[in-house]
């Protein structure tokens, strides 16, 4: 049977193929204000995709204002088997400087063995290996499958609480399969067990009602943008451990990542030392982690000999599992409204939050899935913690706390720059995740 299925998954894959490029080539920008319409492209692309391989009831779900459209695509259970949900996100980063990229950001193109775009791994490839798997069965898979492939995975899925009010039934399953992580090396097949959480808060600063001469009142008045690094500088202590009172750590990942790894994936530069303590693992899966993302103040060319009235910040907290995002939302809001220096006026405003998980890896659905990544990829699955964070794990396991939730990679391994510029996935990987994946619903059946 799995050398059949083998076979049915490789003949599919050139087909495969083309469709990811085709879905790489819709500049799926969730951020970008102005991609209403090619959001919209995006999800009817994926929907057709789903119809072509048999699927009776696939729709658009964009009833919700403020929303990105997510498709959702059912294959019905034969009687007496179980029903998985097979999600991935159809929305995209921004590219960052085009002129940065080697080929261009929406041209899919080959290199050594790596399919570069953005989008490539970070997530058309969880697409792909969807469609991949139920056209090896020719869209009749063993078990009942609901493809679910979201819109706004990449804005910190907005509308998530509403959608999952309103359509919950219709992503109801057994099993869910999250085609969104990555994996420990290349050719190791990876099962994620914890996602950290994410907040972001928008801090203001203002010393002076208009900017004035720096020489005249410069030694007297302070500018916004020194308080403002003052505030920021209050975010971590001196070995660079987060010094936000109150987050919670959690407990310690088993597997280790040496540190030369680590500096090369990373892409450190050159004596740059690292930053927090414990174990890599550690300081990367079970602790929380702060970052300026953004500044708005004067650009260096239009510097003007004037001290900064006003200046401003995005401030990124990731969670470890087991902490709230709303309380350590304003954990945060509150830690920077109360480190400002010499009474310079604060304003914070709260962004974005989603919830940490940590997955219980254990079940029959687990076992399916590790035997099925030893025949798909020829070596046992490790597990390991990520850092990043898919808001909708935890929303998922609350509403379906019965389901069993496997967090995959789509052939994402540790030099894939998702977000970054010249991303890229490792089709070798992607074609055994391919296999996995039909592996999977074969061995699910009852
Ligand atoms: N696929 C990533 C999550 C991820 C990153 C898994 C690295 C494994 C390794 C996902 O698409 C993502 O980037 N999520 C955002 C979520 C945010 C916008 C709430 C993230 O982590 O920044
Ligand atoms: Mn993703």
């Amino acid at each position: 049977m799995t050398d059949d299925l083998r076979k049915a998954v490789e003949a599919v894959l050139p087909s495969v193929r083309a469709d990811l490029d085709a879905l790489i080539r819709i500049p799926s920008i969730s951020a970008d204000p102005g991609s209403a319409e090619v959001m919209r492209q995006s999800a009817e692309t994926v929907a057709n995709l789903f119809r072509a391989v048999g699927s009776p009831d696939v729709q658009i779900l964009d009833d919700l204002e403020g929303g990105q459209p997510a498709v959702v695509a059912h294959y019905p259970a034969p009687p007496g088997q179980p029903t998985i949900v097979l999600y991935a996100h159809h929305d995209v980063q921004p590219t960052g400087d085009p002129d940065g990229w080697t080929s261009p950001p929406f041209e899919p193109t080959v290199r050594g063995g790596r399919l570069y775009g953005r989008g490539s791994s970070d997530d058309k490839a969880g697409i792909a290996v969807h469609l991949a798997a139920l056209r090896a069965f020719d869209g009749k898979p063993p078990i009942g499958v609901t493809v679910f492939i979201e819109g706004e995975e990449e804005i910190g899925s907005p509308t998530l609480g509403p959608f999952l009010e309103r359509h919950k039934d219709k992503i109801a399953g057994d099993v869910i399969v999250i085609a969104d992580s990555g994996n420990y090396d290349v050719g190791i097949p990876t099962l994620t067990t914890s996602l950290r959480g994410l907040v972001d808060v928008y801090v203001e600063v203002r010393t002076l009602n208009h900017g004035v001469h720096s020489g005249q009142y410069g030694g007297a008045a302070p500018d916004a943008l020194t308080a403002l690094a003052r505030i920021l500088a209050t975010l971590h202590d001196e070995d660079g451990n987060v010094a936000i009172e109150g987050l919670v750590t959690a407990k310690t990942p088993e597997v280790e990542y040496p540190e030369d790894r680590f500096r090369a994936e990373s892409a450190l530069a050159d004596g740059v030392q690292l930053i927090g303590s414990g174990t890599l693992a550690e300081r990367l899966w079970a602790k929380p982690t702060a970052s300026v993302l953004a500044l708005d103040t004067t650009r260096v060319a239009d510097a003007s000999n004037t001290l900064i009235p006003v200046a401003r910040a995005k401030v990124s907290v990731r969670l470890a599992p087991g902490d709230d995002a709303l309380r350590a939302r304003k954990i945060l809001a509150e830690h920077l409204a109360n480190h400002a220096p010499w009474g310079a006026q604060v304003t914070v405003r709260e962004g974005d939050a989603g919830e940490p998980f940590a997955l219980e890896a254990s079940g029959p659905a687990y076992d399916a899935m590790r035997a099925a990544f030893r025949e798909g990829f020829g070596v046992d699955s490790v597990e390991m913690g990520m850092g990043g964070s898919i808001p909708f794990i935890a929303a998922y396991s609350a509403n379906f706390p019965n389901a069993e939730i496997l967090c995959v990679s789509a052939g994402a391994d540790p030099d894939t720059r998702a977000h970054g510029l010249d991303e890229s996935l490792l089709l070798a990987d992607f074609e055994k995740a391919a296999i996995s994946e039909a592996l999977l619903l074969a061995k699910l059946a009852r």
